[in-house]
């Protein structure tokens, strides 16, 4: 699909996309570290860029976190029967930032349905060979590799290992592997190996690429390398929307 730019950053955003060869990359004004307002901004053009592509019907897979937060003020019911699927468990911080509490805002906001997950991100192996056969998990599971679209963060690996409340010797692993990047549970390196993956049952980093558009949407100086470090591994069907603390750091880095 052919996102057509926006105006902000316009040409930084088109020369970034033609570097890392993904499908669309928007940069917005400021710091999202620095001001909510630029962490707003973000929300604002994903909400604007996903509304694009919507069509009646479309099911959509949604992570949690504080940049996802805001979605909700943005998306307006322009299209019918649209379903919201949280892609990740819980995490053990405010309602805010769940991913449940994104989906069921989004379904709400849209005049759409949403779906929940009642299961925490980080589940032992046990936990998670059981919970799979749950009917109500396995539908959020089939959902998750049948959405057309997928919106997510991307975090500084350590900050999230104990958002997560993540066992010591797992951020052992982060640190003797050198993580850089996390998206949904998956850590890796500054090449983009897999360093480490959480048992979950939510969205994987194999169903990425059949999407129809991927919306990444991160940005902050405390996320420069690790954003860097994830546009190495991006699916191509990806649509990135950061700040310009971020794209200029690129720019500067290529
Ligand atoms: C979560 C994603 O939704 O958001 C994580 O599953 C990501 O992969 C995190 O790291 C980022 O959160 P925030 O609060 O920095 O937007």
């Amino acid at each position: 699909t052919f996102l057509a730019p926006l105006s902000e950053n316009e040409i930084l955003g088109r020369q970034l996309r033609s570097i890392y060869n993904i499908a669309g990359f928007y940069v917005i004004s400021g710091d999202a570290d620095a001001n909510q307002s630029t962490k707003d901004g973000l929300a604002k053009v994903t909400a604007e860029l996903l509304s694009r592509v919507l069509t009646d019907g479309a099911i959509v897979s949604v992570t949690g976190g504080s940049t996802m937060a805001s979605l909700s003020d943005y998306l307006k019911p322009a299209v019918k029967d649209l379903l919201f699927v949280p892609a990740r468990g819980g995490l053990g911080e405010s309602n805010h930032f769940q991913a449940n509490s994104i989906a069921s805002a989004l379904g709400e906001a849209t005049g759409g349905m949403h779906r929940l997950l009642h299961a925490p991100d980080y589940l032992s192996k046990s936990t998670l060979e059981s919970l799979m056969h749950e009917p109500d998990v396995k539908e959020i599971i089939q959902l998750n590799q049948q959405s057309d679209f997928v919106i997510h963060g991307i975090g500084e690996p350590f900050t999230m290992a104990s958002r997560r409340h993540s066992p010591e010797g797992e951020v052992e692993i982060l640190k003797r592997n050198k993580a850089v990047t996390e998206a949904f549970g998956f850590y890796f390196d500054e090449h983009g190996n897999v360093v480490h993956r959480i048992k979950t049952v939510g969205i994987q980093m194999e169903d990425l690429a059949q999407k129809k558009q991927v919306f990444a949407v991160a940005g902050g100086t405390s996320k420069q390398e690790a954003i860097e470090t994830y546009l190495k591994i991006a699916p191509k069907n990806t649509v990135l929307i950061t700040d310009e603390a971020v794209g200029e750091y690129l720019m500067k880095n290529r």
